[in-house]
């Protein structure tokens, strides 16, 4: 099939190349000349593993390609994908006219039986209302049709995804348009849910809601294991074999971040608001998440009684691992709070390290390394779960610090580990080691 994808942003950077693996002719489409540029360089806007070997593979094997003209990208598409961000509005509803634009600078270029699928995570209604902007103007003989598609990507894994998903999604309100949807996505293999537009633009919302729902409420079991000498691994480890709780996101941490699961839980409120419909539940996720992004803090300051003028290392600044996506992390908060409580921050991620100065306060300073960034350190934060830090040697890092105390966001080490280091090791959910 012949595609076009508008945005190249994360979603619709791993859809071009993702749908050229599987065999589509792909033109991929965005505004950003700049980019346009780099990606047909085979240089990647964001980092993603595996993204630029896959760019690189198929703009040279001749089956994408990138432009920004919509007169070049969409009169050949039997399905134009349109991936661009729903970013959130002040009152936590997402704004969607950036997909609107997508949609009306198609127009004049669509050929007849086009598909537009919505990938972007769109409030329920926005198929019918881009129905309505196209049915307002071009002929119904021309028989476009309006689908959605929702992705459940996770970031840092995002190609593995696609290939490896659990579902795909397809909500369509005309059986002939879900089907070109359906063959577009059957070289997958992956089993597909058809169902109605509405319900298929629902089922992306409730999804990462659910999702966010058990974080919270597994940070909140923490927070009382904590307090009642329990260890919320075990806890999980426990509830997780039950089949119908299921062992994943069931890791209690510093709360969840990134350019999904703060934004959707609030767009949904605001949906649901919408409605005259208080969605309390989702409430109390995002209010209980706000809470533990610095709960980190107040163990800190329990523990040095004030934080003045002491000198911290903060490893990991990316939400997670394996990107440099700095939206929503839990960094910029505590690093917030840090600088205002006068502790100087010493920061370092693996990979995080050029983006991350547009996100964090001012005063915080860089290191190269975590060694680097720990010399002389009366305390380390850890907010980030990389490989590397997995790694960190407990006894060298002790070696290194002023006062050898941990705040691990992560859970990351055993406290066996930290206790025979002799390590001052405070983490989320179990007891703390002195
Ligand atoms: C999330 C969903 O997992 C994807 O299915 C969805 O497609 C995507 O949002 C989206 O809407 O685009 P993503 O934000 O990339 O993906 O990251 P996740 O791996 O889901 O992690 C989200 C946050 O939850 C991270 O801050 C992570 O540290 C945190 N988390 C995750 C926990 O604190 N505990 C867990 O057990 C799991």
């Amino acid at each position: 099939m012949n595609i076009a994808v508008i945005g190249a942003g994360y979603v619709g950077l791993i859809s071009s190349v993702c749908y050229a693996e599987i065999g589509h002719q792909v033109v991929g489409l965005d505004l950003d000349p700049d980019k346009i540029q780099k990606l047909n360089r085979f240089v990647s806007p964001i980092y993603e593993p595996g993204l630029e070997e896959l760019l690189e593979k198929h703009i040279t094997g001749g089956r994408l390609k990138f432009t920004d003209s919509y007169e070049e990208a969409i009169p050949m598409a039997d399905v134009i994908v349109i991936a661009v961000g729903t970013p959130s509005q002040a009152n936590g509803m997402a704004d969607i006219s950036f997909v609107e634009g997508a949609a009306l600078s198609s127009i004049p270029y669509l050929k007849k039986q086009a598909v537009l699928v919505i990938k972007s995570t769109v409030p329920v209604g926005t198929g019918d209302h881009v129905e309505a902007l196209i049915r307002d103007r071009i002929s119904p003989d021309y028989g476009i049709e309006v689908v959605s598609n929702p992705e459940f990507l996770r970031e840092g894994t995002a190609i593995y995804d696609t290939f490896h998903g659990d579902r795909i999604v397809i909500g369509a309100n005309r059986d002939s348009a879900g089907e070109t949807v359906r063959r577009l996505h059957e070289p997958l293999g992956i089993p597909i849910v058809m169902t109605d537009r509405r319900s298929s633009e629902m089922i992306k919302y409730a999804s990462n809601a659910f999702l966010a729902t058990k974080i919270s409420f597994i940070n909140e079991i923490a927070n009382l294991c904590e307090m009642l000498d329990a260890n919320v691994e075990n806890v999980s480890e426990g509830m997780g074999l039950d089949k119908r709780i299921g062992n994943q996101f069931l890791k209690a941490g510093i709360g969840y971040g990134g350019s999904c699961f703060p934004k959707d839980t609030n767009a949904l409120i605001q949906i649901a608001g919408n409605m005259q419909y208080d969605f309390e539940l989702l409430r109390s996720v995002v209010k209980v998440n706000e809470k533990q992004q610095t709960g980190i803090l107040r163990k800190a300051k329990a523990y040095y009684g004030s934080l003045q003028g002491l000198k911290f290392a903060v490893l990991g600044l990316a939400f997670k691992p394996n990107t440099d996506d700095m939206r929503e992390a839990p960094s910029i908060r505590v690093i917030e709070q840090l600088v205002n409580e006068e502790a100087e921050v010493v920061a370092y991620d693996p990979v995080a390290m050029d983006k991350a100065p547009q996100w964090l306060h001012p005063a915080t300073q860089y290191a190269g390394s975590w060694e680097e960034a720990i010399q002389d350190a009366d305390g380390v934060f850890l907010l980030t779960d990389w490989e590397e830090f997995k790694q960190i040697d407990l006894r060298k890092l002790r070696s290194l610090m002023k006062r050898p105390a941990m705040f691990d966001g992560r859970n990351c080490f055993k406290l066996s580990a930290a206790e025979s280091a002799g390590l001052d090791y405070v983490s989320v959910g179990r007891p703390a080691v002195r």
